[in-house]
């Protein structure tokens, strides 16, 4: 049977996906499941992993019946996932332990203080890239342990198992209770606050801070190898990448040289700037992780601005206010009116990511007056985008010591002009939306497809990438600097909401 497609398997914080690409990096069917977000209590987010797995137990045949394709013709499979969610399992049952606690949870908003605190917190950004925060896996592992009576013990005996999406599914795909492949990737890995940059290998010093034991952690490989055989839902697929979605989309844009850049806008948004093969530190708030690495080559390093909330926010004016039915309005409701009216949202709804890494902030909308309609809500709402976007792109230009010069951007929020405008504007660079819009599940596919020889190499997956949109800037400086001004000056105002 000739092997027509790969399939990718995109595991997202709102949904899982499921795309067959052909070699033309078409797409040619896709499938989708929503899973429930639980919110538990203020500031905790989760997961169910048991929902996400059967999602993808119904969503991968039906993406193959959609094609008129069977498992056979899938030259390879590759994962993507929202990154740092923590899913705990049971090793003999592959019951998970509760529910995962995913990227955007500040449960362990204390603990990230004591463990700031202490004399040796220095040694974890210089060993691992990343700032102490809720937002990596290690202090909610951390958490878990401590919380959860005589889980600490079957996690030191190995019974209890640790991983994120990408490992969890790998586990089930490759057979389940008792039995399944236990590995991560590289980049995955590099998002635990576990992994040694350099070594790219679980690091004993790491693990001793957090208090994480070795025997619950995940095997670290590339993003790009023949890991395993599916032996359930796809029987006989190669599995052959994961990645964090964000490195996916790295991947998908074709970012493959130093200085090249992407934006992805999802429920948070990421800008990642590939650094080549040694990491870069950065001292203006962003996090160095692992962008990608392809089986036998060293790995290719990248600066990430990471921002919590963006189209999280917009979700949130949609369900939380209710003040549009559909997401794709507001857009048709922001053009309602000329501009904010005043009005600044900053949604500090995780804490704040990139450049600030204040886990304690929380959100806020100043400049509130009578003049103020949902139109002007609707404008702050997506220029709150815009301007996190314009403060993770000054400090990649301080990091790198370049400014940029245009930005790729991809994800669903690149639907809305209004927004891609005004982020050009406030950058002051052209915007730039490639034909792929999925970027992140293309990206795992061409990762996997490369492992096993159905794309021979970078460059002829360069050639797939072609231009769809662009936007070009055109915003008054002086309003620029203005807006901007009153943007930070907002930004703040969420700092000491909590008292310590
Ligand atoms: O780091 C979190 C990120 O991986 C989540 O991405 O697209 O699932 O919201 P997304």
């Amino acid at each position: 049977m000739v092997e027509r497609y790969v399939m990718s398997i995109d595991q997202g914080t709102t949904s899982t996906r499921c795309i067959l690409f052909d070699h033309g990096g078409r797409l040619v069917s896709v499938t989708q499941r929503e899973h429930k977000q639980h919110f538990p209590r203020p500031g905790w987010v989760e997961h169910d992993a048991m929902e996400i797995w059967r999602n993808l137990e119904r969503i991968a045949p039906e993406a193959l019946e959609h094609a008129g394709a069977t498992p056979d013709q899938v030259a390879a499979l590759g994962i993507a996932n929202q990154r740092e969610t923590s899913v705990l399992w049971d090793r003999h049952t592959g019951r998970p332990v509760g529910r995962a606690v995913v990227w955007q949870d500040t449960r362990t908003d204390s603990l990230v203080s004591e463990l700031n605190a202490r004399p040796d917190a220095d040694m974890v950004r210089e060993r691992c890239g990343l700032p102490i925060a809720t937002y990596f896996s290690a202090s909610r592992v951390r958490w878990l342990l401590d919380n959860t009576p005589g889980l600490r013990e079957r996690a030191e005996r190995g019974d209890v198992l640790f991983g994120t999406m990408e490992s969890w599914l790998i586990w089930n795909l490759t057979g389940g209770p008792g039995g399944g492949l236990h590995i991560t990737d590289v980049t995955n890995a590099s998002r635990t606050l576990l992994m040694n940059l350099t070594t790219l290998a679980w690091d004993d010093d790491l693990l001793a801070f957090f208090g994480v034991p070795r025997a619950m952690l995940p095997e670290i490989r590339p993003s790009t190898e023949t890991y395993a055989r599916a032996s359930r839902v796809l029987p006989g697929v190669r599995i052959a990448a994961a990645l964090g979605d964000q490195q996916a989309a790295l991947f998908g844009q074709t970012c493959f040289a130093p200085g090249e850049a992407k934006c992805t806008y999802g429920t948070g948004s990421f800008l990642l700037l590939n650094t080549g093969t040694e990491p870069v530190r950065s001292t203006h708030g962003l996090l160095t992780t692992v962008g990608y690495q392809i089986a036998d080559e060293p790995a290719v390093y990248a600066l990430e601005g990471s921002i919590a909330i963006t189209g999280a926010l917009v979700q949130w004016f949609r369900d939380g206010l209710g003040l549009i039915a559909s997401a794709p309005e507001i857009e048709t409701l922001a053009r309602t009116v000329e501009d904010n009216g005043g009005c600044y949202i900053v949604p500090a709804f995780s804490g704040l990511f990139a450049p600030y890494w204040r886990s304690e902030a929380r959100g806020i909308i100043v400049g509130l007056t009578s003049y103020i309609t949902k139109g002007h809500l609707a404008r702050a709402v997506l220029e709150a985008t815009g301007w996190q976007t314009r403060e993770v792109v000054d400090a990649m230009n301080a990091d790198s010591g370049l400014a940029l010069k245009a930005l790729k951007v991809d994800g669903g929020m690149t639907a809305d002009n209004l927004l891609m405008q005004f982020i050009s504007d406030v950058l002051d660079v052209p915007v730039i939306r490639p034909m792929a819009a999925e970027t992140v599940s293309l990206g795992a596919a061409y990762a996997a497809g490369l492992a096993v020889g159905y794309w021979a190499d970078l460059e002829g997956l360069r050639r797939n990438w072609h231009r769809a949109a662009q936007w070009l800037p055109g915003m008054d400086p002086v309003r620029r600097d203005t807006e901007y001004d009153n943007w930070r000056r907002a930004v703040e105002r969420t700092f000491d909401w909590i008292k310590p």
